[in-house]
């Protein structure tokens, strides 16, 4: 009896302790939208995961929330762009990212292609594992980054900077209802096309068989640390100490890559492709002539925020 009730005893007094420790209570992801426009983020979590304070939620232009995550949850948050409420049927939709609710709240994924950040947070060796994924292809940037942390290798900002929709090939391009003008998400070619070479899937369902092909190199250029086919893993998984907290920007332009390098052992790989960029601006093929005048604009802007300004302060 005393034997069973000691044990037990001294495992309350530890949790009552705990409660008291500021240490790894909860873990904050501090979503910001820098879009010009709202983002509807949607949060969906791992099975047998903890639950999340909210699964669905509107951010504004320049709005900032803070959500409090469990140490060891893992899931996959994302936004959701060109929202509105059926006056009719009152049900919430959108154009990219739809989680199929109807409605602020998400009970399932979204619907590709959406640009995806993905958490493992509590994983193996006492590490969070993140990264950003464009497998299911792309709708907004998205940017991860750590905000402490022992500074590893690996304990870095990871996402995809950038506005891709404009650069899209033009057999991956989605448009919001009949607007052929523009751009707004792109889709993987195993989307487009379902064959499982671009899939991963049947004989390629294996890291040996399934290579990069010319679409999945598409977004490896764009967004170098972002997943851009399955077995993408060396260059696109990332990892800090648990008890991490993290910012997730959508549109975060240029500050994000001056972020990531609060963090010097950054790895090697850019967060922001410049040549990529510059060849938005300088493209003379197909690709340039649908590109809106507002593309560019932004595109030399971001040039000039990331390479030029260098030669000047
Ligand atoms: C940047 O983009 C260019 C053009 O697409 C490509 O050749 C180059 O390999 C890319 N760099 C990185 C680091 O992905």
């Amino acid at each position: 009896m005393t034997m069973a009730s000691l044990p037990s005893s001294l495992h309350l007094l530890l949790s009552l302790l705990s409660l008291l420790s500021p240490v790894a209570i909860s873990t904050t992801f501090t979503i910001t939208n820098n879009c010009g426009y709202t983002v509807w983020p949607g949060i969906l979590s791992g099975a047998g995961t903890p639950p999340v304070p909210t699964t669905g939620f509107s951010l504004s232009h320049g709005e900032s929330r803070a959500v409090a995550m469990s140490p060891s949850w893992s899931g996959r948050l994302w936004g959701r762009s060109l929202c509105s409420t059926d006056p009719s049927t009152a049900k919430f939709s959108c154009s990219t990212g739809d989680c199929g609710s109807g409605t602020l709240a998400c009970s399932s994924g979204a619907a590709p292609p959406t640009t995806l950040a993905e958490f493992t947070l509590a994983g193996s060796g006492g590490l969070d594992f993140f990264d950003v994924s464009l497998v299911d292809g792309y709708n907004l940037p998205i940017v991860i980054v750590p905000q402490s942390g022992a500074a590893t290798g690996k304990c870095t900002a990871t996402g995809c900077a950038v506005d891709i929709n404009g650069l899209c090939p033009s057999d991956l391009r989605v448009f919001a209802g009949d607007d052929e003008g523009k751009s707004v998400a792109c889709r993987s070619a195993c989307e487009a096309f379902g064959k499982p070479e671009f899939c991963c899937s049947g004989e390629y369902g294996n890291p040996n068989t399934c290579k990069p092909s010319s679409y999945s190199e598409f977004f490896k250029n764009a967004c170098p640390r972002a997943y851009s086919y399955a077995y993408d893993d060396a260059s696109s998984t990332f990892t800090c100490a648990t008890g991490t907290d993290y910012e997730i920007t959508f549109c975060p332009a240029t500050t994000s890559q001056k972020a990531g390098e609060k963090i010097p052992t950054a790895a090697k790989v850019p967060l922001i492709n410049d040549t990529m960029v510059f060849m938005g601006v300088v493209d003379t093929s197909s690709a340039v002539a649908t590109h809106t005048w507002s593309t560019i604009f932004a595109s030399v802007i971001v040039f000039w925020l990331t390479h030029l300004h260098r030669l000047f302060f």
